[in-house]
């Protein structure tokens, strides 16, 4: 029996759709994109299907994450996917050295705040002027409570990494202006959770 690499998150099939409405209006027609953090890969093969005119280059620093996107990969066939190259947002080198659109899906929260601010750092060494840097997840708003369902989840998370945690949009915001990232827009999402788009200065 061959096992395959191939991962599944849950969160994937019901996020994916949302996401991919307001990636149509925010991303170029055509040319390279960079996810960061894909994960399972369940998203690289989702958004490369819908966008046959971009290329899709997905990353993960993790090795498993990587053959999970592979695997996908192979079994998907889609010629505008190109396979998995390790990146850590953190790092000061990143594999790519330019792109049309930085995408991020479900990193920050779930990270040291080092690899935000790498994130955005990177995003604005690889991108021209006016492309974009386009986020989804959880977020804090500032003066606001938390929704009681992402409340729990930052206390899990809290309490699986003191690092890692909701991060406020204003934080992240002032990091991305830091590195010279407009804010363009924020989305509300299903489920409490936010998209963000950045355009490179
Ligand atoms: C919750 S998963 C999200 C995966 C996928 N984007 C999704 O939404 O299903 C978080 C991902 O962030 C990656 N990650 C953690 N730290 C990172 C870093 N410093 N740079 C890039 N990716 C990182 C992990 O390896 C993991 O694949």
């Amino acid at each position: 029996m061959t096992m395959s690499a191939r991962r599944q998150a849950p969160a994937v099939a019901r996020n994916r759709g949302p996401i991919l409405d307001v990636l149509r209006d925010a991303l170029p027609v055509s040319g390279r994109v960079l996810e960061v953090a894909s994960g399972t890969g369940e998203h690289a093969v989702h958004f490369a299907a819908a966008f046959p005119d971009l290329i899709w280059q997905p990353s993960d620093p993790d090795p498993d994450a990587r053959a999970s996107i592979a695997a996908w990969r192979e079994e998907a066939g889609l010629n505008n996917l190109l396979p998995p190259v390790a990146l850590d947002a953190s790092s000061p080198q990143w594999p790519v050295s330019d792109t049309e659109a930085v995408v991020c899906i479900n990193m920050i929260h779930i990270s040291p705040w080092e690899a935000t601010e790498g994130l955005m750092a990177g995003a604005a060494r690889v991108l021209d002027s006016g492309r974009p840097l386009i986020l989804y997840g959880p977020f804090r708003r500032e003066g606001l409570p938390l929704e009681p369902s992402n409340a729990a989840f930052d206390a899990d998370l809290r309490q699986r990494d003191p690092r890692w945690g909701l991060r406020t949009v204003e934080s992240v915001r002032v990091c991305a202006f830091d590195q010279g990232l407009a804010f363009d827009k924020l989305v509300e999402m299903p489920a409490n959770n936010l998209m963000l788009v950045f355009r490179k200065a």
